[in-house]
């Protein structure tokens, strides 16, 4: 019996759920079921992301006064974005929302009075969350060409950690022979940190978290020594290694009880970089009454960027495409997955030990079936 065109839909639709993963609340029935089906994922609520971030059908906007539509290829899993989908910056992120602060997409139609001519150039839209959805619609300001000699995978690793770690250790690196110390030095900026700290002559104390597997790495780095922070006597071991002096300074992506340690083990006048939360705890409220003579700076790259003019944010980049280039700012990949594979790409951003960072491959997910769609694609 032919089923009526109603009825068709509702079936399709529900093949398409399964297809995915399972999708909480209702969702808006695709008008066109014909046409190459839009994909993003969602957060409606705050909390752990493989339990809040959902994939949805959509139908992307046009776009308007000023803006572009770009049809995104490849995006990176970032600690930021978890910690955004967590809900820790609540305050200034409205539900609900399509994670995903950095990815690399082609221009694919212009809103009114943005020249036709950027139509098919490869950007790196920054400036807000999107990058996880086939389609994202930005103003054209937040537009950034990439380099026509980049792959899709530097670009989309081209940005956060590249332009942050350059920012921080070209304002706070020290002259040799001064000691310092990098933390969470087995993650991707913490890698960027050493060797540009290895440019400038200086070789940093690298802490890492596991006592095992870091072996190799560090020896491909310059460091004066490797420590595990899950060893008890951290202080102790940092200052034996200053000669009793202290840490000149200390780069902390991790916060909590490491992050204080590390304040601690400065000398007098020595500066403690704190730019990530990796412990999920922040530094003690104390640090700054127990130890005035440390100072202590907070970094975070959005708020340079958001108060920086289109033209310096162009020239840092394009220093920072340099260091890519010659391997100093480049990022290892652990996996790709699709779009649609987001739980997967989550649960494998959550493993120890992960060698690089997790992308997500976007457009051509938006044009297979589930059967034909690509598989996980790993690189070493
Ligand atoms: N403030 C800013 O503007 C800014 C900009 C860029 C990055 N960041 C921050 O920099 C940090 C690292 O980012 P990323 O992209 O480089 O991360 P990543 O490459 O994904 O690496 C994170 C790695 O850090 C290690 N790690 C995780 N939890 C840890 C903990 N509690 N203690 C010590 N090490 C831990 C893990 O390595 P093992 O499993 O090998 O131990 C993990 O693979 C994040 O906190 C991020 O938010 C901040």
């Amino acid at each position: 019996m032919k089923r009526s065109l109603p009825s068709r839909r509702k079936q399709a639709f529900k093949e398409y759920q399964t297809d995915h993963f399972t999708v909480s609340g209702t969702l808006p029935i695709p008008n066109q079921l014909e046409e190459p089906r839009m994909f993003r994922t969602i957060v409606q609520a705050f909390g752990p992301p493989n339990e809040v971030v959902v994939g949805e059908p959509y139908e992307p906007q046009v776009p308007g006064p000023g803006q572009v539509r770009i049809r995104m290829l490849l995006a990176s899993v970032n600690p930021s974005d978890l910690v955004t989908i967590s809900g820790a910056y609540r305050s200034r992120t409205p539900l609900p929302f399509v994670p995903g602060f950095e990815g690399v997409g082609v221009i694919e139609s212009v809103g009114a009075g943005v020249p036709e001519l950027l139509v098919g150039q490869r950007v790196l839209p920054l400036g807000s969350a999107g990058a996880w959805q086939d389609m994202k619609v930005t103003e054209a300001r937040w537009c950034f060409p990439v380099p026509p000699d980049f792959t899709d995978q530097q670009a989309a690793m081209g940005y956060i950690n590249p332009l942050s770690a350059w920012m921080m250790v070209r304002e706070y690196a020290p002259v040799p022979p001064a000691l310092v110390a990098v933390n969470a030095a087995t993650s991707a900026i913490g890698q960027m940190i050493i060797r540009m700290l290895n440019r400038v002559g200086v070789q940093p104390i690298a802490l890492v978290r596991r006592p095992d597997g870091h072996r190799q790495l560090m020896s491909q780095l310059g460091v004066s020594a490797v420590l595990c922070t899950s060893e008890v006597g951290l202080r102790r071991r940092l200052h034996e290694l200053s000669g009793g002096c202290g840490l000149a300074v200390a780069w902390d992506a991790v916060g909590g009880t490491e992050g204080d340690e590390l304040a601690r083990a400065l000398r007098p006048g020595g500066t403690l970089v704190h730019y990530g939360l990796l412990s999920g705890t922040p530094l003690s409220p104390r640090l700054r009454d127990e130890y005035p003579e440390a100072r202590i700076v907070l970094f975070r790259l959005r708020d340079w960027v958001h108060t920086t003019e289109r033209h310096a944010l162009q020239l840092a980049l394009n220093e920072v495409f340099e260091l890519i280039r010659d391997g100093t700012a480049a990022s290892k990949v652990a996996a790709v997955f699709p779009l649609s594979a987001i739980r997967q790409a989550l649960e494998c951003e959550a493993t120890p030990g992960r060698q690089g960072k997790v992308l997500l491959s976007i457009s051509s997910d938006a044009k297979t079936t589930n059967s034909e769609r690509s598989p996980i694609i790993r690189t070493p």
